[in-house]
């Protein structure tokens, strides 16, 4: 038989040994492994628990009651050394995971828009305020559009000055991509009576060769007013008007007789050289003037072609290259670098 005073004194000897291993755990970790070591199947305290059959009967119970005692003392710490470790980790936690609000983030980068969208919009700025409407029409176009409607008869070599992409549809060379923006014109003339004053922005397409001034997409804006009593000398101050609205008064215009099948009499419009001011520069190749575009009173064959009668109307046309603007305006040597997508380019502006 065991005395029981041996299994009362090897209890309170764990709790004191246990309470010290308990205390000293210095994770939530090494804690469970105590509390398994003192609490567990194979602990010292199950084995007095084994060893009450071999005792009096009339002395287990104070033995039972001395481990009853013994595990709640150990529970008892586990649970209170458990509460403080986790209020450690979390405070730890909050330390470390802690985010610092008031730093300034990285922030984000604002785009801006392409020079060429900017000098449309400003083009487009100038005209509303000169009480012009704006307009555009389709970039793949019928011939009859394109050509016929515009004064170009079948055949005739005005077609060939402008170097036309097909599109494979309809009969051949009926559908094309527009070669300007004329066409929008003839559009804008079906669908509305006059007084027209419209602009007409938008992509045109020829089949050149790439060059540091030509690319086989490029944008134009199309100017057509038609009203009663409507004279060259309207076209002549409108153009001008708008070339000192972008530029101030000390960029001109300057009128070269050429012709267009749309329009007659028909003229080619330049305006001073921005960079030399009219001195004769390498950009102006030493002439004073750049060429902007094409211009003339409507020819009234195409007032025909809509069914408005030239007899009571008369109207003119213009039309010029954005591209070729924008390149002036901001010093771009080489048109494709326009249009690469190389963003490098677009963030100098
Ligand atoms: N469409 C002509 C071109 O692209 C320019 C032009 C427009 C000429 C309007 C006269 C009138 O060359």
């Amino acid at each position: 038989m065991t005395a029981t005073t041996d299994l009362v004194a090897t209890a309170d000897q764990l709790v004191a040994t246990g309470q010290a291993t308990i205390e000293g755990a210095g994770t939530l970790t090494e804690l469970e492994d105590a509390e398994r070591a003192l609490l567990g199947k194979s602990s010292a305290l199950n084995e007095i628990r084994e060893a009450i059959k071999t005792v009096e009967p009339a002395d287990r119970a104070a033995v039972g009651k001395s481990l009853a005692a013994a595990r709640n003392a150990l529970e008892d710490a586990v649970a209170t050394r458990r509460a403080a470790l986790s209020a450690d980790a979390r405070a730890a936690s909050l330390v470390h995971d802690r985010i610092d609000l008031t730093t300034g983030g990285r922030g984000y980068r604002r785009g801006h828009l392409h020079p060429v969208t900017r000098v449309w919009r400003e083009l487009e700025d100038v005209f509303v305020g000169l009480g012009y409407k704006v307009a555009e029409g389709p970039e793949v176009e019928t011939d009859w559009y394109n050509f016929e409607a515009l004064n170009f008869p079948p055949g005739h070599p005005a077609r060939a000055m402008q170097d036309t992409l097909y599109v494979k549809l309809g009969r051949p060379e009926e559908v094309l991509l527009r070669t300007h923006t004329s066409p929008v014109q003839v559009r804008v003339m079906e669908a509305q009576r006059p007084p027209i004053y419209s602009v007409m922005p938008g992509r045109a397409f020829r089949r050149d060769t790439l060059d540091a001034r030509h690319s086989p997409v490029f944008h134009q804006i199309e100017g057509l007013a038609v009203d009663r009593g409507i004279t060259l000398g309207d076209l002549l101050g409108t153009i001008e008007a708008f070339i000192h609205a972008l530029f101030g008064p000390d960029i001109n215009a300057r009128f070269l007789p050429s012709f267009f099948p749309f329009t007659e009499p028909s003229a080619e419009f330049a305006m001073t050289c921005v960079f030399c001011e009219g001195k004769g520069c390498t950009v102006c190749s030493g002439t004073g003037w750049v060429e902007l575009g094409g211009c003339g009173m409507v020819d009234p064959n195409v007032f025909k072609a809509v069914n408005i009668d030239p007899e009571e109307y008369t109207g003119f046309a213009f039309g010029f290259g954005i591209d070729r603007l924008v390149q002036l305006l901001y010093g771009v040597d080489h048109i494709k670098n326009l249009w690469d997508g190389d963003v490098r380019f677009a963030e100098q502006f």
